[in-house]
């Protein structure tokens, strides 16, 4: 087991570069199961979700040369069309293989994914839109079995804006006869992204990004080559690190345009963000305000960035509130931060945070990814050593976190831990 070990009080200068988005290289790697020879994908992040993925698609029949930022996935028209329980439970993301596998061949058998830290989180969206395609679907020994014959398109209308099952039903619809309408369509710059991938591959998509969404299929799609956009939710969470020790961090490739309500929070809150090219300046030298924000889906304040705000919040002058309200359990880091010193206060999906406080360093257990970055970021910030347990979480979703951070300053190291 390796953990995060972390000498607080350290303001962060220098340089942090922007990997690939994990959000966009999921689906995008899901995409290549469309069509059959050679997809490259470029600017992919080196993280745990991407190995995972990899692996998937190898036990699918497809041959995949994982070496990020280089992808290169094969594929020979011989798809063996089931995902295994011990694939999906490290990963639910791995149930977006389910639009393009039936897709491609008329059935699939995708494990259910299980319970999850951050929330119940159904897929009866994703499961609904297809039935909306024609296919048959039943649930056999906690797998879903959906068949059909060739998928047709249709209109379908989500309950709410769901990203994975926006992207799940655009793969699908790309090799369904005939043209599909996706209404409140999720707005994720992640979902525009894969729209750019599909109209590569031949298919015709219009609206990605917007809430309404039309994609004509093809019979059939073509490999593609593609570089995946920068990964927002890191550069968040780099901007917050350089806010919360007071620092001046040049952030490489921050994709500021898709970031507008994280910007919009951290300058209220006192943070200057300034465009350098295409990089961005993070600089904060006065006192951190307290802010009141509500979770909501893009172009809102996203979910991803809740923990890591709160973390901000604690240092700020004042009574900060925050409301989330996408996933019914997301303040796992807040039993965290109060063993560090923090005062916060929840009431179901809403938290108060009463500040400036002087964290202090324990040991803490990261519960899931953005919970295990807000506890990195507080151990910046905390007086003495701060241990970050069970990282294994971060690594899912930000390549060589402590390696970015000391490369700016931080006294952060991994090491080997029989803790857990
Ligand atoms: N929902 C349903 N039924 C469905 C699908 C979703 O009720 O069939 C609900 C969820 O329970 C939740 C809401 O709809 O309350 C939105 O969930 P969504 O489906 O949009 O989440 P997701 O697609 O499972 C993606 C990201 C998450 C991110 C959320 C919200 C990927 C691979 N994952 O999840 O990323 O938090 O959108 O923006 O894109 C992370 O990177 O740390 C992460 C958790």
């Amino acid at each position: 087991m390796e953990s995060i070990r972390i000498r607080g009080g350290k303001r962060l200068e220098g340089t942090i570069k922007i990997s690939g988005a994990k959000n966009a290289a999921l689906p995008i790697l899901c995409a290549t199961l469309l069509s059959d020879g050679e997809s490259l994908l470029r600017n992919v992040p080196a993280l745990r979700d991407i190995e995972t993925t990899s692996a998937l698609l190898r036990f699918l029949g497809r041959e995949v040369n994982s070496a990020p930022p280089v992808v290169t996935v094969k594929g020979f028209g011989t798809d063996r069309p089931i995902a295994p329980y011990e694939l999906v439970k490290q990963m639910r993301a791995s149930v977006m293989v389910l639009g393009p596998l039936l897709a491609r061949n008329g059935r699939a058998q995708v494990s259910l994914p299980g319970g999850c830290q951050i929330g119940s989180r159904p897929v009866d969206q994703h499961l609904k839109g297809l039935e909306k395609l024609g296919a048959t679907i039943s649930l056999e020994r906690g797998y879903i079995v959906a068949k059909s014959s060739r998928l047709r398109g249709a209109e379908i209308v989500f309950d709410m804006p769901t990203v994975t099952g926006t992207e799940n039903l655009m793969m699908a619809a790309a090799l369904a006869k005939g043209k599909t309408r996706l209404v409140n369509a999720a707005k994720e710059p992640e979902v525009e992204e894969l729209g750019r991938v599909l109209n590569k591959m031949g298919a015709i998509v219009t609206g990605a990004g917007t809430d309404v969404m039309e994609i004509e299929g093809r019979d059939e799609l073509a490999p593609f080559d593609h570089a995946i956009i920068a990964d927002r939710i890191e550069a968040g969470t780099y901007m917050v690190a350089a806010a919360a020790t007071g620092g001046n961090v040049l952030l490489e490739n921050a994709p500021l345009e898709d970031m507008a309500s994280t910007i919009e929070v951290l300058k209220r809150m006192g943070v200057e963000i300034t465009r350098e090219g295409t990089a961005a300046r993070i600089q904060r030298n006065g006192p951190l305000k307290p802010i009141r924000i509500e979770t909501m889906p893009h172009p809102g304040f996203p979910t991803d960035m809740q923990a890591q705000i709160m973390v901000l919040s604690c240092l700020a002058e004042g009574e900060s509130t925050i409301h989330e309200t996408i996933f019914e359990n997301r303040f796992m880091h807040v039993p965290e931060l109060a063993r560090m010193g923090a005062d916060i206060e929840t009431d179901g999906s809403s938290a108060v945070i009463r500040g400036p406080r002087q964290l202090e360093g324990a040991q803490v257990m990261a519960t899931d990814l953005r919970a295990s970055a807000s506890l990195v970021i507080a151990g910046l910030v905390a007086r003495d050593e701060t241990e970050v347990l069970r990282v294994y979480h971060l690594d899912r979703g930000y390549e060589h976190m402590e390696e970015k951070l000391s490369g700016a300053g931080a006294d952060a190291v991994r090491v080997a831990t029989t803790a857990y």
